[in-house]
């Protein structure tokens, strides 16, 4: 285990617990869609980290925004005053949400958004007289979060493993890979939940890095939304990876006619320059529990702080000024044309999905198209291939098929240019086929 102790200093006591089993680079600084290391390495940020830093590194306007709110007043608890940065961050987040929603609650993480989405809709069942509504129902591939109640809803053994015993066991629908789920599959499967304990089905409209981008059938969630109405079941659509403009729509579910009760949102809304998340509810769901208890008596220190909602406000502000949203539609179509010109080369893409700057490559092994076995580790190292071409990608598509599955993110940071998607792409190319190569000499076997 390396200590990272940069030489000429003494040896602290202190240390940071290793987050992976490889030693990696150190961080200096970002510009645009590049980050730099301390040895003077150049990467390409295909992912934008963990699909959060949205806005790309080093920028001015949002380190000026932080350092002005910093000075003014960083922090006053939401049950002590009102603040201006957070009324406006919730004014501009009720403008480009979906249908009627605009009530908003902030949270520092993805993880306590999807807390608070619980929480709320516990909240209303209550509020409505139905306090044995309890129960929610998730996706068999998702991930929600690592805190205990997002971590009940996660669908992935390798997340849940080592928390199962504090985890819930809620029910599971499965999540529609393109060549297996569709619509009809969908209906069954909501056919044979019983409704009646059941608050909320949470989805994220677009998978993440557990599924990998998966988008699901036309009229899927047009569907889920005609069952939840009918069976008085709340949808709690969690865009924390795919929202704040990702697919080239504000919000993933803008690409579909249906909208959900609850809409939690995250990463982007920061563009990763701070711990910022949150929640968008209606009218529909704010005013029982209003009207039951006058205010939600649930969040987080930070909810609603001044400095988070600055930040947010400065990246909403930045993504309208240069078009971001729209941005991330046109660019998005010449990066999926790259992308699919790319698997094209290479017999080893099963699959490319996604939308706007949100893909996924899956991996599988021709001409079988089974994926290949786990202890192969085809994830990491195709990880590996294109870090060593200068570009960082996400693992994804771990337990897609049967618990089984390889792949990677690819999600650049919102402001890349044609010529970055092109470099990117490039990048890939040559990271796949070294890839190729290395299974080509030492196995696995093609079946
Ligand atoms: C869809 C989704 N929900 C929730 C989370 C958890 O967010 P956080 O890591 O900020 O707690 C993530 C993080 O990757 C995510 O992708």
């Amino acid at each position: 285990m390396s200590t990272a102790q940069p030489a000429g200093e003494p040896a602290a006591r202190g240390a940071l617990l290793p987050v992976t089993a490889r030693e990696l680079p150190i961080v200096e600084r970002g510009a645009g869609v590049y980050l730099y290391a301390e040895d003077g390495r150049r990467y390409l940020d295909g992912s934008s980290g963990a699909v959060a830093a949205n806005l790309g590194h080093g920028n001015e306007t949002i380190a000026e925004a932080l350092a002005e709110q910093a000075r003014t007043v960083a922090f006053a608890h939401r049950t002590q005053f009102r603040s201006r940065p957070a009324e406006q961050l919730a004014a501009l987040v009720g403008e480009h949400a979906p249908g009627e929603l605009r009530w908003s609650l902030f949270s520092s993480s993805g993880s306590e958004a999807n807390e608070l989405a619980l929480r709320i809709a516990m909240a209303y069942w209550a509020a409505r007289g139905k306090p044995e509504k309890v129960e929610f129902v998730s996706r068999s591939v998702s991930y929600h979060g690592s805190t205990l109640g997002a971590l009940s809803l996660t669908g992935q053994p390798r997340r849940r493993a080592g928390a199962e015993a504090l985890l819930h066991g809620f029910a599971r629908l499965h999540t529609p890979v393109p060549d297996a789920g569709s619509v009809a599959d969908l209906r069954a499967e909501l056919q044979r939940l019983d409704p009646r304990g059941i608050a909320a089905v949470v989805t994220e409209p677009i998978g993440g890095a557990s599924s990998g981008a998966v988008v699901p059938p036309e009229g899927y969630y047009e569907h889920l939304r005609g069952w939840c109405d009918a069976h008085d079941v709340l949808w709690i659509a969690d865009e924390v990876m795919c929202g704040f403009g990702r697919t080239g729509q504000w919000f993933a579910v803008q690409h579909w006619d249906a909208v959900p009760d609850v809409l939690v949102f995250g990463k982007g809304v920061s563009g990763g320059y701070g711990p910022l998340a949150g929640i968008v509810c209606g009218d529909r769901i704010a005013e029982p529990v209003l009207t039951d208890r006058g205010f939600v008596d649930f969040g987080h220190t930070y909810s609603n702080a001044p400095i988070g909602a600055a930040l947010g406000l400065a990246v909403v502000r930045e993504m309208r000024r240069h078009r971001l949203v729209e941005r991330a539609g046109e660019i998005g179509t010449l990066l999926r044309a790259e992308l699919d010109a790319v698997a094209g080369r290479h017999p080893i893409v099963h699959q490319r999905r996604g939308l706007g700057l949100l893909h996924a490559i899956e991996l599988a092994c021709p001409p079988s198209s089974q994926p290949f076995p786990a202890e192969h580790g085809l994830t990491q190292r195709l990880l590996a291939a294109a870090r060593a071409e200068g570009l960082l990608l996400y693992p994804a598509v771990q337990g897609v098929r049967n618990g089984r599955g390889d792949g990677v993110l690819i999600a650049p940071p919102l402001i890349i240019t044609a010529a970055e998607v092109g470099e990117l792409a490039r990048s890939l190319d040559a990271a796949l086929g070294t890839l190729e190569e290395s299974l080509d000499s030492s196995g696995p076997e093609r079946s």
